[in-house]
């Protein structure tokens, strides 16, 4: 007989008294429908793990969605309901929790998503990536707490590994590769062997994934607090070559990354535009379209890109401010900040970091209206006054309205004004 492990008190201990409270009367509504319900998957991981964690995965065996209708209605929460996965989302106070019906997935062939049917909460853990995601912790009633863990799950926590749950899990599901490269340097553990070597032999199969979902995945990667580490290994297992074959996790990327993280701009785009940064134009091009990127991200990684090529102007000294904002001010900020890390030369730094600070928040006190008062008419003349107004203003020429006035007079009376 498995030994009977109860986890009500870690579940107390480590959870808010709101979200505990919500899991004893889930789990009395759902024994009155004579349904079971489990916690399931990160959750149960994180507890026993002492990590917090308030993303609730609920399974029920039975319906989720008519256990989420009495729910909504007892919190006056709200749902959304997918009929066809028989799943819902329950938004209550501040928080999501997803209620699934317990299921069993086949898999047509790799890459295809899978056929789900209803299914008991055994079948529900069998048909997940990882043991240490493969356990559940009983909600209803008279098993409040008790948590099962039909592969090993609990061992293989204390022992640090992650461990596919049968020889075909990749082969089902290749995005498992990227979600155990996520986990492996999140929690410090190793891939146990076995299941390190059936991740090599299925690499191969990345191929067949969507971009779309290599997408997802990756960018769960970049949301973690060291994703150089998955890069790392990716890279040496060759799987990073798979998101593009020029990719590289290196030192010198843990190096950006490690960077990256005191600025603060959205971190996700500067490290993917990091992590593009050392490819060619061409390159770049063959990653937006393989991940199918969002236009504004595409363009970042554009921008990086082609401002790597001005790099060289940049480097020199006697550079004028005027010239260093014009090379920078068409680019994004994290386009800008990623060349500022990636730069070799300190003087390109110290210009890209001048733009930042200081240059891009100058303008000219006079404007088109004021120009006007000073008999410039509208038109290409005007615009190239004002141009020549920023550029003097930031070099340092003039430093006031009456500065900036003087200036315009002057060249307004020049029989061939240079603007
Ligand atoms: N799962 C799976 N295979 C996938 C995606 C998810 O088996 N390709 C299962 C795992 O049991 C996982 C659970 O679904 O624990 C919930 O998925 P997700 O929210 O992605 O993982 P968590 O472990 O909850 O969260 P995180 O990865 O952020 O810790």
């Amino acid at each position: 007989m498995p030994e009977i492990i109860n986890l009500s008190r870690q579940i107390e201990k480590q959870l808010p008294a709101g979200l505990v409270g919500f899991m004893q009367q889930a789990g009395l509504a759902a024994a009155s429908q004579g349904q079971s319900l489990y916690l399931v998957g990160g959750g149960v991981r994180d507890l026993l793990l002492g990590r917090t964690n308030l993303d609730l995965d609920l399974v029920v065996e039975g319906d989720a969605i008519k256990l989420a209708r009495r729910l909504a209605d007892s919190t006056r929460g709200e749902i959304t309901t997918h009929p066809r996965f028989r799943t819902a989302t329950l938004r209550w106070n501040k928080w999501n929790i997803d209620l699934i019906t317990a299921r069993s997935e086949t898999y047509a062939r790799p890459g295809a998503l899978p056929t789900v049917q209803p299914g008991s909460i055994d079948m529900d853990l069998f048909r997940r990536d990882f043991t240490i995601n493969s356990m559940a912790i009983a909600l209803t009633s008279s098993r409040y707490g008790q948590l099962l863990d039909p592969y090993g799950g609990r061992n293989d926590l204390e022992h640090k590994l992650i461990r596919i749950l049968h020889d075909k899990s990749f082969i089902d599901d290749a995005t498992r590769i990227w979600r155990g490269l996520r986990y492996e340097q999140r929690l410090d553990f190793q891939f146990e062997p076995n299941t390190l070597r059936l991740l090599r032999r299925d690499i191969p199969l990345l191929d067949t994934i969507s971009g779309d979902r290599i997408r997802h995945e990756l960018e769960l990667i970049l949301k973690e607090a060291f994703p150089e580490k998955s890069l790392r290994h990716a890279d040496e297992l060759k799987v990073l070559s798979k998101l593009h074959p020029g990719l590289k996790g290196d030192n010198w990327l843990a190096e950006k990354f490690g960077q990256a993280r005191f600025s603060n701009l959205p971190l996700a785009a500067l490290y993917l535009a990091l992590l593009a940064y050392r490819l060619s134009g061409e390159e770049t091009e063959g990653l937006i379209s393989h991940l199918r990127l969002r236009k504004s991200l595409a363009q970042t990684l554009r921008d990086a890109n082609s401002l790597k090529a001005k790099l060289g102007l940049l480097a020199d000294p006697e550079l004028a401010p005027s010239r260093i904002y014009a090379l920078l001010h068409d680019y994004s900020s994290t386009a800008i900040t990623a060349n500022s890390l990636a730069a070799d030369s300190p003087v390109a730094r110290r210009h890209i970091q001048t733009f930042l600070t200081r240059l891009r928040y100058v303008r000219p006190t006079l404007s088109g209206n004021d120009l006007q008062k000073l008999g410039i008419a509208p038109g290409p003349r005007m615009k190239a006054i004002l141009q020549h107004l920023h550029d003097a203003r930031l070099d340092g020429e003039v430093s006031s309205k009456k500065g900036e006035e003087g200036l315009v007079r002057g060249w307004a009376e020049e029989p061939q004004p240079g603007v």
